[in-house]
């Protein structure tokens, strides 16, 4: 059963016949996909239905639907932790389901209410619970999202969608494991402007970015580093992860004013900070003053937050032919104890003081 709101939907299950082989050594990130996939469907007038669990495998649908031409996408992305007394648990669930609506409001696609999502989660994970992997750093990553599927090609909002749930064994996101990475501060393109899509989770904001990631890795960059639309001056988000950097004692941030993603890790994060007595600026941090702050010695620490790439140490920003090194190109003391506070809750080896994990 499947709860939706007071109602109860029921959920099919189709059985695969061909169960996959586990993956041995490395994951990666997002290399293997576990046996089943959730699926449920939305029509006009009908609302959401069908939900069902089926073999993981391809999609055929009509080459005119409209995700296809006007990319009426969105998508989230949450963790699956195996604890060491057996348990399986999920981070702030109710998170991603409050995000992945308000993405959907923007782009004019159907929403889900907070409970149907974490229970869509929570039954997708039961059915690929012996994927979850136990490794150091290892989790199963959750992919939820949703697309038009109406085939029309005049633009309007589409009248069908599908919401389907993926999930993945993966270990670190970089390719650099936990070990500082080098990040490109982009002076030509940008991710986002106010009234725009970048506080949603939407594919287009990701495809918009590739060109500047394709210069930043030529360079030998692994991530870009987006600068505010307007100004091209101010510091936003790197499209993986938020970023936050410790300056004098204090911790700097953009602010979620519409560009930004509001990531789950990042909120997790400045909550720990603040408990931790640090002081909090969620402020404008022009490139200019980092940059600065990097050659006087005053840029103490630099990192990034996702779920996909939890804490992340930044070891050099390049902006403009200039150069910085944070950290002598390690891991800083207050990064790895965040991440180690962070990746404690999540996995139950510390207590979870605020209540943030959820168990399937
Ligand atoms: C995540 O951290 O879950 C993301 O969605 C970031 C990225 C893999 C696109």
């Amino acid at each position: 059963m499947f709860r939706k709101e007071d109602k109860f939907m029921e959920v099919q299950f189709v059985e695969s016949k061909n169960l996959k082989e586990k993956p041995t050594g490395a994951l990666g990130f997002g290399k293997y996909y576990t046996d089943y996939m959730f699926v449920m469907d939305w029509d006009a007038g009908q609302e959401w239905h069908d939900a069902r669990v089926v073999p993981y495998g391809p999609l055929e649908f009509d080459p005119a639907s409209m995700v296809l031409h006007y990319a009426q996408e969105t998508f989230e992305g949450l963790k699956a932790y195996r604890t060491k007394d057996g348990k399986v648990q999920l981070f702030r669930p109710e998170m991603n389901a409050k995000r992945f609506a308000n993405s959907n409001k923007r782009l004019s696609m159907p929403t889900l209410p907070v409970d149907m999502f974490v229970e869509a989660v929570k039954t997708i994970v039961k059915y690929s619970e012996d994927w979850i992997p136990t490794g150091e750093g290892e989790s199963l990553y959750i992919r939820p999202f949703m697309f038009a599927t109406e085939a029309a090609i005049g633009v309007h909002a589409a009248s069908h969608y599908k919401f389907m749930i993926i999930c993945s064994p993966v270990g670190a996101y970089y390719a650099e494991g936990v070990n500082p990475v080098k990040i490109y501060v982009e002076d030509e393109y940008v991710r986002a402007t106010k009234g725009g899509t970048g506080f949603t989770k939407c594919g287009g904001n990701y495809a918009g970015s590739l060109a500047a990631q394709v210069k930043a890795e030529e360079l030998g960059y692994s991530q870009v580093l987006w600068l505010d639309g307007v100004h091209r001056k101010y510091i936003e988000e790197v499209g993986s992860m938020n970023v936050m950097f410790e300056i004098d004692n204090k911790i700097v941030t953009a602010p979620c004013e519409g560009t930004v993603l509001p990531g789950v890790t990042r909120d997790s994060i400045l909550h720990i900070l603040k408990d931790w007595g640090y002081e909090i600026e969620e402020r404008h941090l022009s490139v200019d003053e980092l940059m600065e702050a990097g050659h006087n010695g005053k840029l103490q620490e630099a990192w990034g937050t996702g779920t996909a790439a939890v804490i992340s140490p930044i070891g050099e920003l390049y902006y403009k032919g200039d150069k910085v090194t944070v950290s002598d190109f390690k891991t800083g003391e207050l990064t790895q104890k965040l991440y180690d506070t962070l990746t404690g809750i999540q996995w139950g080896t510390i207590e979870d003081p605020y209540g943030w994990t959820v168990v399937v």
